[in-house]
């Protein structure tokens, strides 16, 4: 699909339309200048690009943790964010308290925080770690419960921003064969950060980030290709 696929009647099929996006910082020139980019819903996405390019920007204000300045940004659904660094994110002692502590603001009965808690941790095979102290708990398995926390909010869309970049080899393919089977076992949307080729050969779609736009788009293996024989190390 094109970045016109929104002006061709499909605006209904988007989980994310990203439309002439610029971004700069007070302090700094700009980072993101006319950025544009759609997915649809039920799609599994990378986004590549060199170092300050702009990646973690742009996933932050479709986030709405940053504040938007000029262009379009919109979602769906309720968007969840995977941070690279899960002892970022989690923030209770146990498993089940911090995939139950999103839930807050929900107002849901004890016996609805469970259900969702539960259902939540299945989905990502953690169920029998429910009462696991987050700090006994590997990268890959701290990762999940972060991945849980949105499942049980029930958002429609994942934002991860390099969430593999802190785990051995075994771990980063557990997390992204995880997030590929969620993508379509719950008709999910995940838009996926990645300096690691290797993990494009799970994804449906690419795009690459160069100098504050989207300067390629497409087929997943095409641009592990011409990475490779570019300026990122392969994995
Ligand atoms: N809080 C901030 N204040 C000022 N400049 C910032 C801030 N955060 C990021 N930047 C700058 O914005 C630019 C884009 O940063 P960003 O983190 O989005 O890049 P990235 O593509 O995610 O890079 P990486 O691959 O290293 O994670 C960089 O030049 C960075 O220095
Ligand atoms: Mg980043």
């Amino acid at each position: 699909m094109t970045d016109t696929a929104a002006s061709e009647g499909q605006s209904d099929r988007l989980a994310i339309n990203i439309q002439d996006v610029s971004f700069y910082w007070p302090t700094g020139a700009t980072v993101l200048n006319s950025c544009s980019l759609t997915i649809q819903r039920g799609e599994f996405c990378m986004l590549l690009g060199n170092n300050g390019s702009g990646k973690s920007t742009l996933l932050r204000l479709l986030a709405g943790l940053l504040p938007r300045q000029t262009g379009k940004l919109e979602a769906s659904g309720p968007v969840g964010f995977v941070f690279q660094n899960p002892d970022h994110q989690l923030v209770m002692p146990t498993v089940g308290a911090d995939v139950a502590f999103g839930l807050v603001k929900d107002r849901l009965s004890v016996k609805q925080v469970r259900q969702r808690v539960e259902e939540a941790l299945s989905a990502v095979n953690l169920w029998n770690l429910q009462r696991r102290p987050i700090y006994a708990l590997s990268g890959g398995q701290k990762q999940r419960v972060a991945i849980a926390g949105a499942i049980a909010q029930h958002c429609e869309i994942l934002l991860l921003d390099e969430p593999t970049a802190l785990l051995d080899p075994d771990s980063q393919i557990d997390l992204v064969e995880q997030v590929q089977a969620l993508v379509k076992s719950r008709g999910l949307t995940a838009l996926w950060v990645t300096h690691r080729l290797a993990e494009l050969d799970y994804c449906d779609r690419a795009f690459l980030l160069e100098g504050g736009k989207v300067s390629d788009q497409g087929d997943p293996q095409r641009l592990k290709q011409k990475m490779t024989t570019s300026y990122l190390t392969p994995s």
